[in-house]
């Protein structure tokens, strides 16, 4: 039988700075879904990566006295340390930066474009913000600055090439209105339908070579350098084979998920990118909020980082991944503080799964002759696969904690171990029944506590209580 593809993405992120807790917050929330598709069975494939040609980087790297490449060789180093610790079974680790496997296909995608006549040369007159690497209109300045990077726009009039986004604004609101462009949830949907009414302007997909140093020239025209979100949005299909042989080509199309902040480039100008070259648009676009902390972004100078590291290093790669799932809210913008994070882990881990763990197995150590087996799982229940499938992985993990509760609750009300006293027998089916039921916990365990899942399943087979699943911090 052929496996049904999935392919999800993250985006890729930018590397001018150590991986933060919103690169993390992503990559887990991928990987969770990937690894639902896999538990599924599907044939499953899994891209991150980083976007390289800033000139952030260009930058970074001066700071340090090393050119590009041996910065990024580092950094990328970083990234990838970081999804180990977090377990992140990526399939392909995209850098824009590489000429074999991304650039090719990015040509391909330009070329495309060209063939349809939708890249075109003129003026351009705007203000350019480094920080977000897009123009911004006046309309969005606050003072002067742009409110997300609080610095002021480079002036700019120079010659690019432009794609012509405007040709594609009707098409684009259709797809989108029918979900055909379907975005998750339904808020940003109605948010990019709102801009699209203001009708689309044509972008500049290009910058001067003395102004983008580092990046793609535009093929034909080595005075030109691509436009970064245009050699950016491509590696969802680079990475694949396109332009290069299309060797995984049959995962397209694919699953991206991302931050509010990059919702029109995702579900605008990378569909209307995707029209213009003749090729099938994503399946969907998951959008997610932000972590903040102590009710502000994130930042160095206000002190209220909170390193994804730093996390690991407490709480451990499953607890982590756990409390970035469960209780940062999907849609909604959340607010972590140390305390909190210790709250969440002592009430639903330490408390909650592990303490349901050691009070399951130590009764079937001490009253089950010999282990139960592996228990056969049927299938399972559509109150974990239909979030799922709809990208609710909160849904998913709330129900599983629900069944936590539930097991707790029936050792609690059926008291087995005093049943067993009086009847070995009838005390040992439900402790059975106990551990068959801790066995279905942990296989939902898998994509969110892949540790776990897989310590679950050894105690079960071994009919030994655990070690100290998540010690009570000290
Ligand atoms: N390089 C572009 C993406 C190109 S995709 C073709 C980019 N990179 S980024 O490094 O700035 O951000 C990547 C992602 O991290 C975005 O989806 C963004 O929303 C997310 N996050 C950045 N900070 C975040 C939080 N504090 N919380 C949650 N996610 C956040 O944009």
């Amino acid at each position: 039988m052929v496996k049904k593809p999935f392919y999800i993405t993250t985006p890729i992120f930018y590397p001018n700075a150590k991986p933060h807790m919103g690169h993390a917050y992503t990559t887990v929330l991928c990987d969770a879904l990937a690894r639902y598709h896999r538990l599924m069975g599907e044939d499953t494939y899994f891209l991150t990566g980083t976007d390289e040609h800033t000139e952030k980087v260009v930058e970074a790297a001066k700071k340090q006295g090393k050119d590009p490449e041996e910065y990024l060789e580092e950094i990328v180093v970083g990234f990838k340390d970081l999804y180990k610790n977090l377990d992140i079974s990526y399939n392909q680790f995209i850098r824009t930066s590489d000429q074999e496997i991304h650039w090719p296909g990015v040509v391909e995608m330009w070329n495309r474009l060209v063939a349809q006549d939708d890249i075109y040369k003129s003026e351009y007159v705007g203000l350019y913000c480094q920080g977000c690497e897009k123009f911004l209109t006046e309309k969005e300045l606050v003072d002067e600055k742009c409110p997300d990077h609080n610095t002021e726009p480079e002036k700019v009039s120079e010659e690019n090439y432009f794609f012509r986004l405007s040709k594609y604004t009707d098409k684009i609101k259709k797809l989108i209105q029918s979900n055909e462009i379907k975005i998750v949830p339904e808020k940003r949907k109605n948010e990019m339908l709102a801009f699209l009414s203001k009708g689309l302007q044509d972008i500049s997909f290009s910058r001067p070579k003395e102004k983008m140093t580092w990046g793609i020239p535009v093929p034909g025209d080595d005075s030109q350098t691509m436009y970064i979100w245009m050699d950016a949005l491509t590696n969802y299909i680079t990475a694949l084979g396109f332009g290069r042989g299309e060797e995984n080509m049959k995962f397209w199309p694919g699953v991206h998920v991302v931050g509010k902040d990059i919702v029109r480039f995702h579900t605008i100008f990378w569909p209307a990118m995707l029209l213009s070259a003749g090729l099938p648009l994503p399946k969907a676009v998951f959008v997610h909020g932000m972590i903040i902390s102590n009710g502000k972004k994130m930042s160095k100078s206000l002190g209220n980082i909170i390193n994804p590291q730093d996390m690991i290093d407490k709480y451990g790669t499953d607890a982590t991944r756990f409390l970035l799932l469960k209780h940062v809210h999907p849609f909604e913008d959340t607010d972590i503080t140390w305390e909190r994070l210790d709250e969440w882990y002592e009430a639903d881990l330490v408390n909650g799964l592990g303490n349901v763990v050691a009070r399951v197995m130590k009764l079937a150590e001490m009253h089950l002759p010999e282990p139960i087996g592996q228990p056969t799982v049927a299938g399972f229940a559509q109150e974990y696969t239909g979030p799922l499938d709809s990208y609710d992985f909160h849904g998913a993990i709330n129900y599983v904690w629900r069944c936590i509760q539930k097991l707790d609750q029936k050792i609690t009300e059926e008291e087995p171990f005093k049943v067993v006293k009086e009847d070995p027998d009838r005390g040992r089916k439900i402790i059975a029944e106990c551990v068959q039921d801790l066995y279905i916990v942990g296989r939902m365990l898998y994509p969110f506590l892949p540790e776990a899942n897989k310590l679950i399943k050894a105690t079960i087979l071994e009919n030994k209580k655990p070690e100290n699943l998540f010690p009570r911090l000290g």
